[in-house]
């Protein structure tokens, strides 16, 4: 799977950066005893201040970047999402909270389609972990609708009581996930260790948590793992879930994403989990290859999104295809407006249509679930196909 090998060559100043996080990494190994679970190499290699993958300056979106996300490739896809929330806010009232905002692309293409729609919200909130990214967004925003930057505010932490919509692209699978691997009947912790090149795999005795939460993922799926089957699980989320149930008074909140329901993640024939790194647009299975400048991911198990939210307080009201979610909201219907478009533009809409939606593009791998607190009415991104059923 990995293309690691005929990857293009580092710059010097990208492999001084590199060497910096990895000496801070092997510093955290040391003084935890020669090991650290991959969830903590993981937030290290993607959050650590100033040196982190989302936390420095690389370009990472968009096509100078690494990967392109669906607000890059697609303005369609936030207009989308901007009417879905519209559906939400007229009937509740309240504001939009973007997490994990990116380069600020759908806050953009968001805050347009609300002006056209006639809904603009009064305050657009963007909660990042990334200071680095606030400036980009803020950038992004300046040059794409200037006169709207005053509704715009960032938080350094979520808000409190919270009403209206949260919305969250691609954020969900940047979490950090521990990896485990299946031993002689057992679970057996995959973390990281430093070596002479870097860093290299190394198993431990799983924590209790990690040892429960294969447990409860065995005992749900009935699974029957091969021996040294590899997969990860997102000890993080229900944390995660909860600081966000816990902002929201009342309201939807939106996570799109690619991933599965529970039994199709940890099938038995899924033997190295969904681990993934993105560096300029290639990808690889080497999370351990440089260091702080390539994306690493893992794949939603989007039961546990349901069940982590249950926990928290919240109602799982939607969940379904990102193709699916896209027809609910209308993305015919904004193909055929193509007033004022020229020949170039009327195909590039179709191309992104085609790229959001199509099974073997964004269409069927990505997912949308939608939670909801104090909010019962239908949401028209789930009328077309409802998949709640197959968490
Ligand atoms: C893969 S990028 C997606 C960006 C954007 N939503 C898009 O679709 O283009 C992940 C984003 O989530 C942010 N992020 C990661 N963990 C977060 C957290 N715990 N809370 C808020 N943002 C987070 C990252 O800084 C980054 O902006």
């Amino acid at each position: 799977m990995s293309d690691a090998g005929t990857l293009p060559g580092l710059g010097a100043d990208a492999a001084e950066h590199c060497e910096r996080l990895s000496a801070r990494i092997r510093g955290a190994i040391a003084d935890a005893g020669g090991w650290i679970g991959f969830a903590r190499y993981m937030e290290m290699a993607l959050y650590e201040p100033g040196l982190g993958y989302y936390s420095a300056g690389a370009r990472k979106f968009g096509e100078g970047g690494d990967f392109v996300t669906a607000p890059e490739v697609a303005p369609v896809f936030s207009r989308c999402m901007a009417g879905q929330c519209a559906e939400v806010l007229a009937l509740q009232g309240g504001d939009v909270l973007e997490l994990g905002a990116g380069s600020g692309a759908m806050a953009a293409s968001m805050l347009a389609e609300f002006e056209s729609l006639g809904v603009l919200p009064a305050r657009y909130l963007i909660l990042d972990v990334s200071a680095d990214l606030r400036e980009r967004q803020r950038a992004t925003l300046v040059a794409a609708v200037p006169h709207m930057l005053e509704r715009v505010e960032w938080l350094d932490r979520p808000p409190d009581g919270f009403e209206g919509v949260v919305v969250a692209n691609e954020v969900l699978d940047a979490l950090p996930v521990d990896r485990f691997a299946w031993r002689g009947g057992e679970a057996r912790a995959l973390g990281v260790t430093a070596s002479a090149g870097g860093f290299e795999w190394a198993e431990a005795a799983a924590g209790p948590a990690l040892a429960a939460a294969v447990d409860a993922i065995r005992c749900d799926c009935g699974a029957d793992w091969p021996d040294g089957y590899v997969s990860e699980v997102n000890t993080g989320l229900a944390p995660w879930l909860a600081a966000v149930a816990g902002a929201l008074k009342s309201g939807v909140v939106l996570l799109v994403d690619y991933g599965l329901p529970r039994r199709e993640f940890y099938a038995a024939e899924r033997t190295a989990g969904t681990l993934l790194c993105h560096f300029r647009h290639r990808f690889n299975d080497d999370p351990f290859a440089r260091t702080g400048l390539q994306d690493i991911t893992a794949w939603v198990d989007f039961t546990a999104v349901a069940e982590a939210a249950e926990i928290a307080g919240l109602d799982v009201v939607g969940f379904t295809t990102q193709a699916h979610f896209l027809i609910g909201n209308d993305l015919a219907g904004r193909l055929q407006d193509v007033t004022g478009l020229d020949l170039v533009q009327r195909v590039n809409l179709s191309r992104q249509a085609m790229v959001l939606t199509l099974p073997g593009e964004m269409g069927e791998r990505f997912k949308v679930i939608a939670l909801a607190k104090g909010y019962d009415a239908p949401l028209r991104g789930f009328a077309v196909r409802d998949l709640r059923h197959t968490l």
